[in-house]
């Protein structure tokens, strides 16, 4: 089970946005996710569209348990939002938890004792923090063994990302666990060289230690948001679709290094029928030749269909159908030697390969990608 708390103390910097999307992109590639929401506004549940007013049981509750043996614990409050992804919701009644908790030795440990009672029953937990440091924060940050800090190069400064590493690394050792943070660039609109300069500095700094996805300023994110409803949900055609959309594959990709399969998964009542998929996800690469023929790949995890087009298909999408399998799309086309162009048609949208240095400027003035085959 990997454990991930998007933390960062400045406001408004893309937490809950990036916990909800990547928690909602988690689940439609099959992983089983459960996302705490433990901030006091509550906005991940918002966000969510479950019943804010009256939830049965927040995460305050399982907060304030004298002992595990009490109830409620997280599976009493959790609620399934979508297919594969529960929440745990909160309201403003957690603000006043860290007062209620203040004179209780071993407060920074109520949600990771909690979350040892739902340990193999999800291959994800997303902990969405407030902004600030305060006791709510430490919990997660005890409780999971990742963080996503999500930034916002427009004011944010290198010296800030450091400083929180920094402070997360020191947390970690005292907290005795092994920590992995990584920042995420968020609200990029790209426009002001400033902009661009911050975010050069932030990945020249942190070498390893910044997706290589930057989430770009899409209206449609907070509009998804304001619906109470993850993007996923939302809108497949933008800019936040897709961007959290390759964050997600990104969290996938790392799974080898984190595997997140560690026995069995489920409990009886809420995961029948529930299949994971393999814990490796190859990544995608340039067209291999293989003893079957060509196989194409690529890597489009938020897509809903995905074709090839090229010189040898007439350039027509529907003669190449691609299949989606372990977070990659792949097409294997036998073709005698030859040079040929190609492109990738994702949603309707044509591409040339990422993978592939190989490109020819096509009549349209677009790129088109090309193999050679001796
Ligand atoms: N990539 C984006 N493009 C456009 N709007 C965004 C994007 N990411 C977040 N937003 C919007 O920016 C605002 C702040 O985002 P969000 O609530 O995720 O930040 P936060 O860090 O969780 O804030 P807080 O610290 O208050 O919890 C919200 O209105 C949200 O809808
Ligand atoms: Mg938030």
């Amino acid at each position: 089970m990997r454990t991930i708390a998007v933390v960062n103390q400045k406001g408004g910097c893309g937490k809950t946005v990036t916990a909800i999307n990547i928690s909602a992109f988690l689940a439609r590639r099959q992983r089983k996710v459960l996302l705490i929401d433990m901030d006091p506004q509550g906005h991940a549940t918002l966000g969510l569209q479950t019943d804010p007013v009256h939830p049965a049981g927040t995460i305050s509750e399982v907060l304030l348990r004298e002992s595990k043996e009490e109830s409620p614990g997280l599976r009493d409050v959790r609620r399934t939002v979508l297919p594969g992804l529960d929440l745990v919701p909160a309201d403003i009644v957690l603000s006043g938890v860290p007062e209620r908790l203040s004179a209780v030795s071993g407060r920074e440990y109520r949600l990771a004792q909690a979350l040892a009672e739902v340990r193999g029953m999800y291959h994800y937990v997303i902990v969405d923090c407030p902004p600030g440091v305060g006791l709510l924060t430490f919990n997660a940050l005890i409780a999971c063994s990742e963080t996503i800090i999500p930034v916002d190069p427009s004011f944010f400064s290198l010296h800030g990302v450091g400083k929180l590493m920094e402070t997360l690394d020191v947390l970690a050792r005292r907290a005795d666990h092994d920590m992995e943070s990584r920042a995420l660039i968020t609200l990029y609109t790209g426009r002001a060289d400033f902009f661009r300069e911050v975010v050069a500095d932030i990945r020249k700094h942190l070498p390893g230690r910044v997706f290589d996805t930057v989430v770009r300023f899409s209206v449609k994110l907070a509009e998804a948001a304001s619906h109470g409803l993850p993007i996923v949900e939302y809108c497949k055609h933008c800019a936040g679709f897709e961007d959290y959309g390759m964050v997600t594959a990104e969290i996938l990709r790392q799974e080898e290094r984190r595997p997140v399969l560690s026995g069995s998964i489920g409990d009886a009542d809420q995961s029948a029928g529930f299949e994971p998929e393999a814990a490796d996800v190859p990544a995608a690469s340039a067209p291999v030749l293989t003893e079957e023929g060509v196989l194409f790949t690529l890597e489009a995890p938020a897509a809903e269909r995905v074709q090839i087009a090229g010189d040898f298909n007439s350039w027509e999408p529907a003669g190449g159908e691609m299949e989606f399998s372990n977070g990659v799309w792949r097409a294997m086309i036998s073709l005698v030697p030859g040079r040929y162009r190609y492109r990738y048609v994702v949603d309707g949208e044509w591409r040339a390969d990422p993978s592939n240095p190989e490109v020819e400027r096509s009549p349209y003035g677009e790129y088109d990608s090309v193999i050679d085959l001796k």
